[in-house]
């Protein structure tokens, strides 16, 4: 797999909108074209999947993007960054607290059941190639308070202890690095990434339940794969296959 990491240049801020868009606008004001992550400790549009908010109080999580150019990643392959990202956040956390810690298809990082990280990203494309990506993430770190309708939870409440953000930024980003290195002479990348995928996917191969978007009816599933494309292939209790999006389905946890 052909990516291009290099050592990355961080830039700390106090406050912006979003990290995310700090990046968006210095690559659409030509000024960025290496790896480079941006950190804030506050957003006040922090921006969540499927057009959601991501709210996290002052200075207390990790709220960062890395902004990485690829070179020949495929627009068939983008899936693979998407799990790449959430097993090098997977190998950083497993190493501080004594719960698994579980990938909610597609990319949701939990924790006894609860949230505890989220990734969004957000991909630039030249014809059937991905040239760059920026990889938003907010892991919950030092907060404590969390809105009971949003089940999340921090690796302070995990383990009883405060953590450094800082340190814990540059673990996910090294481990992420790492498992892209480790790629880059495997024609298989897709199918070696799967499988460590699919080993800490919430709920594989156990039926859980789901809403179906399409119809709204609750159902019960067992996740079994996911498709290049990042479908998520699984079976209701009559042994039926079915493949979802990730709009037509709704967790139930
Ligand atoms: C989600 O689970 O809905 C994804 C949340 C992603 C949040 C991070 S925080 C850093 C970066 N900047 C944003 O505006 N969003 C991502």
């Amino acid at each position: 797999m052909l990516l291009n990491f290099e050592t990355p240049e961080i830039i700390s801020l106090t406050e912006v909108d979003s990290t995310n868009n700090y990046i968006a606008n210095l690559v659409r004001e030509g000024k960025l074209c290496k790896t480079t992550i941006v950190s804030a400790d506050y957003q006040h549009e922090g921006r969540g999947q499927r057009a959601t908010k991501w709210q996290s109080s002052k200075a207390q999580n990790a709220l960062f993007s890395i902004y990485t150019p690829w070179k020949h990643l495929k627009l068939e392959d983008q899936f693979v960054v998407s799990m790449l990202v959430a097993l090098s956040i997977v190998d950083t956390l497993q190493r501080h607290v004594t719960s698994e810690v579980k990938i909610k298809w597609p990319n949701d990082i939990y924790v006894d059941s609860k949230k505890i990280a989220g990734i969004l990203i957000e991909s630039d494309l030249n014809g059937q190639q991905v040239s760059s990506s920026i990889i938003g993430i907010g892991l919950n770190i030092n907060q404590t308070y969390f809105d009971a309708a949003i089940r999340a939870t921090s690796l302070k409440l995990e383990t009883g202890q405060n953590h450094d953000r800082a340190g814990l930024i540059q673990q996910i980003t090294k481990n992420l690095m790492l498992r892209c290195e480790q790629l880059l002479d495997e024609p298989d990348f897709f199918n070696v990434v799967k499988q460590q995928y699919l080993n800490k996917l919430f709920g594989h191969k156990q039926y859980i339940s789901v809403i179906v978007k399409l119809g709204n009816a609750p159902l019960t599933i067992k996740p079994l794969d996911v498709t290049r494309a990042g479908l998520l292939l699984a079976v209701d209790a009559s042994n039926q296959l079915h493949s979802f999006d990730v709009k037509e389905i709704e967790w139930v946890i």
